[in-house]
């Protein structure tokens, strides 16, 4: 029988307990990135609605959003925006502070990254509080970006980000949900 994505998606994604600290359940998509066809389906579901909408540029949340977002580029022809956390890039960067579930962090990019006007989807692997999200879309409207729409595989709503995304005028685009 047809599994559904969501099915798959279930299926694949491992969860682990009290990672990285106790209380947090730590949505784990190495396991889905090793399944050669969850992986497919997950990228070609994310970049389904934006084929054809000629979008510049994937702009990818470090470390698991480079890897689903340089897939999505690849499916649409878009160039790729590394986002990362600070001290990582080499050239002039804009820098946004953060907080997070579990702590405080800064992420950055490189000012020339975009250009204004731009179509921009922006992805990473799961929102959560969207505090990184947030400095996403704050870091890229900077730079004149048109943010289409912010893409994640996974959803935690209970933590309230997709809310806080949408506050900000930003379209949202999720797989799966764990409440
Ligand atoms: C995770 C995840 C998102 C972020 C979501 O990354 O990949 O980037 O947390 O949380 P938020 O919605 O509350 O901001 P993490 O900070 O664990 O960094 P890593 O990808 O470098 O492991
Ligand atoms: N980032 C923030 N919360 C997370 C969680 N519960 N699982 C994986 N990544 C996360």
């Amino acid at each position: 029988m047809k599994q559904s994505l969501e099915e798959a998606l279930r299926a694949s994604i491992r969860t682990i307990p009290d990672y990285p600290r106790p209380g947090i359940q730590f949505r784990d998509i190495t396991t889905l990135l090793g399944n050669a066809r969850a992986f497919r389906r997950s990228v070609d579901e994310l970049v389904h609605p934006y084929a054809g909408l000629k979008i510049e540029k994937v702009a990818g949340i470090e470390a698991r959003g480079f890897i689903l977002g340089g897939a999505m580029a690849h499916q649409l022809s878009s160039g790729f925006i590394p986002i990362r956390k600070k001290g990582k890039l080499p050239h002039e960067t804009v820098r946004v502070a953060y907080s997070l579930e579990y702590g405080l962090d800064e992420i950055e990019m490189h000012r020339d990254a975009v250009n204004a006007g731009d179509k921009v989807i922006l992805v990473d692997d799961l929102i959560a509080t969207g505090g990184t999200a947030e400095a996403a879309v704050k870091l890229l409207r900077q730079m004149g970006a048109e943010i289409v729409a912010a893409c994640f595989v996974i959803d935690l709503p209970d933590l309230g980000g997709r809310a806080k995304l949408e506050a900000l005028g930003v379209e949202v685009n999720t797989l799966i949900s764990y409440e």
